[in-house]
């Protein structure tokens, strides 16, 4: 694993030449792609990208045709020095970190989507986002041509999506999903967790905690769907969230439960605001 500073990329040809070289070489390359504002997060991919492969290159790019228009395109953290030094340190080689204007030099008209599940949870209220997610990830792994891309848990619907693509298209490259990184509190670490109060941070931990009462509820011998979603949904309106769902899918094939009660592995999916601030996050309920 390398300590030294990472060489920084900005052009997309100069590093589809780079990794086609690197190919050529027999030499493996690992991929993370990030928007950057980096935390452990992030970096437990990177170390893990950074310890399997020959050379492993972190993506940095606030991709625009992922967010709404009334989204935090604008205000999302951007600090490219500080981001790099903690890729270097994780062992990472690589940082892509290009423009928006050489990845998308004309309107992008060929857009990768999944019609089953593109609206479906998040996809219900942000129109247009997993296409944005799949669209970039598409063109990431052409132009990095990695072995093996690494993405968190954390963003379980965006994972979801990115393996079936990934296995739809026979894209060659594996996918390998990394555990939820999480505060003290229990809060999934997020770069949009910056967005809160001190006070927000501290009552945003309800979230978790209201999945793991629900998780618990589960074991128990609950199967309701109706029961366990209340649950999550009392701890975060009792410490002042705002739900946007709360909402039950199978884990096999992230289609909404049709019953009334769960009788398969399944996974609670939750979005919310704590002030202005959207958060997301899951538990997988199984046996
Ligand atoms: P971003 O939100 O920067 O996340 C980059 C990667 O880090 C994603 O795979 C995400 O799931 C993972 N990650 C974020 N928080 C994590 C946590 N607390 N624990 C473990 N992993 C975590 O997700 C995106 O960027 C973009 O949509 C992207 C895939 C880069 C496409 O633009």
């Amino acid at each position: 694993m390398r300590k030294d500073s990472p060489k920084i990329i900005h052009k997309v040809a100069e590093l589809q030449k780079f990794a086609l070289n690197a190919r050529a070489k027999g030499k493996s390359i690992g991929l993370v792609p990030t928007m950057g504002a980096l935390h452990d997060g992030h970096i437990s991919l990177v170390l893990r990208s950074a310890k399997d492969n020959d050379i492993c290159i972190v993506s940095i790019f606030v991709n625009p045709i992922q967010f709404g228009k009334n989204e935090d395109f604008d205000k999302y953290p951007r600090r490219l020095k500080i981001d790099a030094e903690l890729c270097g340190a994780a062992g990472a080689s690589v940082i892509f970190a290009p423009s928006a204007s050489d990845m998308y030099p004309v309107p992008i008209q060929t857009l990768v989507r999944n019609f089953e599940l593109e609206g479906l949870y998040c996809g219900a209220y942000r129109t247009g986002h997993f296409s944005g997610v799949l669209s970039v990830v598409a063109k990431l792994f052409n132009i990095s041509l990695p072995k093996i891309a690494y993405f968190g848990e954390k963003d379980y619907q965006q994972l979801f999506l990115i393996k079936k693509m990934v296995f739809d298209l026979n894209f060659p490259v594996k996918i390998v999903g990394m555990p939820t990184i999480r505060e003290k509190s229990g809060l999934a670490r997020s770069s949009r967790n910056e967005y809160m109060t001190a006070e927000e941070r501290e009552q945003a931990a309800a979230i978790y905690a209201g999945l793991k009462a629900a998780r618990q509820k589960f074991e128990n011998g609950t199967v309701s769907c109706a029961e366990l979603k209340k649950i999550v949904k009392k701890y975060i309106e009792n410490a002042g969230g705002k739900i946007q769902y709360v909402e039950i899918a199978k884990d096999s094939d992230l289609l909404s439960i049709k019953s009334a009660k769960i009788t398969e592995p399944s996974v609670i999916l939750v979005a919310c605001f704590f002030g202005k601030t959207r958060l997301i996050d899951h538990i997988i309920i199984a046996d």
